[in-house]
């Protein structure tokens, strides 16, 4: 792992070492300086924030205003690691002016690049973004922004014909200028079959180990999830959820018993005034009872 600042160039030259990418969401300022003091290659500010932060259904329901607040927070935690800032559902469907413009408020406010889903049918808005100056990541596979259209949350590219689909939009993305891809929630053999066409860094997620880098969803990593998907990819490597709940829990004992605040978690005063005060309560509350 090196202290350098991560780019475009840093990642490509990974691909080229057969050097796993290590790839993770944040949506707040301290779980992106954990990741970054931790040594996480890339970080993304996921529309995910959707069902990780806000407990919404699904993605579709976050717009642009709450991920500028996730986008701005996690850039300031973060020296290192490359950022990329997730575009939210209808930031970037309807035109290449609103793609350019959303992508460039996530670039201002210090993200090294932005993500966007969907094959050849977004190749403009892509190649739009890029000849802006700005670094785009696709995303394939189960692109949740479709969801009705996918049918759910299922797997993709299950068949040579749904794998061949697959590489006509990766390389679509990549000829309109994508520095990378993220593919989403596909067997290993066909992630493996997409990467091996193209040049640029492939990552997975739920995508099996043939691709150059890892993304999971930092609260699958960290416990932290509420709600009902627990995708067969995910590994669970903390319990910060129950974590929490039980310290909750203590404090809310404490409390009720009277053994929080305790005398160190007390401000001291000067004896003198302190036996003032207290003669004036003395003084206030036998006045109050005659
Ligand atoms: O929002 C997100 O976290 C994502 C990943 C699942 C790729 O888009």
């Amino acid at each position: 792992m090196t202290a350098k600042k991560v780019t475009v160039a840093t990642l490509a030259a990974m691909r080229a070492r057969n050097e796993s990418t290590v790839f993770v969401t944040a949506y707040d300022y301290p779980t992106a300086v954990f990741a970054e003091r931790a040594g996480v290659d890339m970080i993304l500010v996921g529309d995910s924030a959707a069902m990780t932060m806000m407990g919404l259904p699904n993605t579709l329901e976050i717009g642009m205003t709450e991920m500028l607040v996730f986008v701005r927070s996690v850039c300031r935690g973060v020296k290192r690691a490359f950022v990329i800032g997730d575009l939210p559902f209808m930031s970037y469907q309807a035109a290449d002016r609103d793609a350019v413009l959303n992508a460039g408020h996530f670039v201002a406010l210090g993200c090294d690049a932005v993500k966007c889903e969907g094959g050849a049918r977004i190749s403009a808005r892509v190649r739009s973004m890029v000849d802006a100056g700005i670094n785009v990541m696709g995303h394939l596979g189960l692109t949740p922004q479709s969801l009705s259209q996918l049918g759910g949350y299922r797997v993709q590219g299950k068949s040579l014909d749904a794998a061949n689909r697959l590489v006509e939009d990766a390389l679509a993305l990549q000829n309109a200028g994508a520095f990378s891809l993220i593919l989403e929630a596909m067997p290993s053999e066909t992630a493996a079959y997409i990467r091996e066409h193209l040049d640029v860094p492939v990552y997975g997620i739920g995508a099996g180990p043939q691709v150059d880098g890892q993304l999971v969803i930092s609260h699958d990593i960290l416990g932290n999830f509420v709600g009902d998907i627990a995708p067969k990819f995910v590994k669970q490597y903390a319990h910060i959820g129950s974590d929490i709940e039980n310290a909750f829990s203590a404090y809310a004992h404490e409390v009720r018993v009277g053994h929080f605040p305790g005398p160190e978690h007390c401000y001291e005063i000067d004896a003198v005034q302190e036996a003032e005060i207290r003669a004036k309560r003395t003084q206030r509350t036998s006045s109050t009872q005659s």
